[in-house]
């Protein structure tokens, strides 16, 4: 490799973090993307980011069934800089609702930021998405949010964090005084306090402090606080966890940061620390062994497809994590799947809501590129090479319908859209053994909207979804199926592969399947 390109990938991939902050509707995911494109000046007023209740028709809402809810459906990408540190943001939908789509965003990111509200603790969504952060070992640093409200005592929130998800904690700062009463936090690291002050609390005050025990916080706290602080710190220093980088970096101790998002308080010290702390892009493994990101050869893959984001040009964007070497606008790659060469003329790339065409772009950074109809989920491109990235996980699915065609005539339209759709990965397709009646299956609710809504608007086919009711598909492994014995509280069907699929009505239902059937493996996803 010439010693230029080297130097400059290096370079490159060293100022780059890529993220997704996970957590539970309204906790403030959107109002801290907002404070945190406001530290790289990417956009200039806050409340931009993603419309709330008045400003929503106008922003990033692509779709009409958003803009009815209110909600943002899919996930994108935000890029800014700060103090030379070029910074990726993966949005994922703030809606109850989600889909295995927003799973798979988790797989383009490098660490994750957890966002948890101080009255609410861990919630139902927070703790899914988790998971997924967990399995794949990144780095997971915690926001407790909201501190000027009322919120629970910030030991039993470490303690949830432990209990719920099975995660140490190592409180980066502790706050002093909570919701009207919050004085300020201290920062443990940095030894000083931060003052949360002024009648509007735009003041945001630093003070060097000698320690928590230096009597000058009891100047600023008063006596209470003061002491309440010794206490909590002593406890922490004899009784929590330790600092441990190697087990920040592998995902076991989240680093916590208290704060207040909507008073930018506290924003600027998690930031700073996260860009000391968490991960540049780092190896990727793939068919052909683990993958640089500073190799010469350019790599990527496509890990979510998202259709006719402007109605109008009915187009559809695949976007491109890349792993490794440097993307140049025109440049030629292998699409590996076709085993075909193609060239990447319009590259997109996302700056707070603009879309930018991009000229170059580096691993770590997410690039959307105009597809014709030739991508999947999971398909690797790569410069002169041959090898694909580890496949991309599917989920098992939790909720079913059954899909009934209003006019039978649209029949092949409708297998168009089915199987469109099912490409894109946001539901996946079974079918009845015999009468061969379409199920679909997915993680959020939501998914059953969009798909209706898009098979109307997109393929003219009009559908009702009958809901079932499923909870758990079991992908069954056995030499030979019997299927009289998936009769009670279930149904067998088949996955747009044949495999034999087992619905269940209720964790009941499948045990029994499972000891009755003690040759078959059941498998959460497809083999
Ligand atoms: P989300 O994307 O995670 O769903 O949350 P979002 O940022 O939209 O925030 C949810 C609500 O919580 C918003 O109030 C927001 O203003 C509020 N919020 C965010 N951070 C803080 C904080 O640090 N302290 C307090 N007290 N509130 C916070 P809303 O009334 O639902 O919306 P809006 O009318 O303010 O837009």
């Amino acid at each position: 490799m010439s010693k230029t390109l080297a130097d400059e990938l290096l370079k490159e991939v060293k100022k780059r973090r890529t993220f997704a902050i996970i957590s539970h509707p309204d906790a403030g995911k959107t109002t801290l993307t907002e404070k945190l494109l406001l530290y790289g000046g990417a956009i200039r007023l806050a409340g931009t980011v993603k419309g709330r209740k008045a400003s929503r028709h106008a922003t990033s809402d692509w779709m009409e069934i958003e803009k009815q809810r209110g909600i943002s459906v899919t996930s994108s990408v935000m890029q800014f800089d700060y103090e030379g540190h070029k910074i990726n943001i993966l949005d994922t939908p703030g809606h109850q609702d989600f889909s295995e789509d927003t799973y798979r965003t988790l797989t383009a990111a490098d660490s994750a930021v957890m966002l948890i509200d101080v009255a609410k603790g861990v919630e139902a969504q927070t703790k899914k998405l988790f998971q997924v952060c967990r399995k794949r070992g990144i780095p997971i640093f915690t926001f407790i949010n909201k501190l000027d409200r009322e919120g629970q005592n910030p030991f039993d929130l470490l303690e949830e964090l432990e209990q719920v998800l099975g995660i140490r904690s190592y409180p980066m700062n502790w706050p002093i005084g909570m919701g009207k009463e919050l004085c300020g936090v201290y920062d443990r690291t940095k030894t000083q306090v931060e003052l949360f002050q002024g009648d509007d609390h735009s003041t945001i005050a630093v003070r060097k402090v000698s320690g928590y025990d230096d009597p000058i916080i009891k100047e600023m706290a008063g006596d209470y606080f003061y002491d309440q602080l010794q206490q909590d710190l002593e406890l922490l220093d004899v009784a929590g966890d330790e600092y441990d980088y190697d087990l920040i970096r592998s995902g076991e101790l989240t680093p916590v940061f208290f704060g207040s998002a909507i008073n930018n308080f506290g924003v600027q010290t998690f930031l700073e620390n996260f860009l000391e702390l968490a991960p540049i892009p780092t190896t990727r493994n793939s068919s052909n062994g683990p993958v640089e990101p500073t190799e010469e050869k350019f790599s990527g893959y496509v890990f979510k497809i998202q259709a006719n984001m402007n109605p109008a040009h009915r187009d559809r964007l695949a976007f491109l994590r890349i792993c490794s070497g440097k993307f140049e606008r025109g440049m030629a790659v292998k699409h590996v799947r076709a085993g075909k060469d193609i060239k990447l003329a319009q590259p997109q790339q996302f700056l707070a809501q603009d879309r930018d065409i991009v000229d170059t772009a580096y691993p770590g950074d997410i690039i959307g590129l105009f597809d014709p109809g030739i991508f999947r989920i999971g398909d690797t491109l790569v410069q002169g090479g041959n090898f694909v990235y580890d496949e991309l996980p599917t989920f098992s699915p939790e909720i079913f319908a059954k899909v009934v065609v209003k006019n039978a005539l649209k029949h092949k339209q409708y297998q168009k859209g089915i199987d469109q759709l099912t490409e894109e990965g946001t539901v996946q397709v079974f079918k009845t053994i015999g009468f061969e009646d379409v199920i679909l299956g997915v993680v959020g609710q939501l998914q059953f909207e969009v798909f209706e809504y898009r098979m109307k608007g997109e393929y003219g086919v009009e559908i009702q979804l009958q809901r079932m009711p499923f909870q758990f598909a079991r992908w069954i492994v056995d030499e030979k199926i019997d299927p009289s014995k998936f009769r009670i509280n279930s149904q067998l069907v088949k996955d747009k592969n044949d495999n034999y699929v087992a619905l269940f009505e209720n964790e009941y239902a499948m045990r029994t399947a499972i000891d009755k059937n003690p040759s078959a493996k059941f498998l959460e996803t497809a083999p």
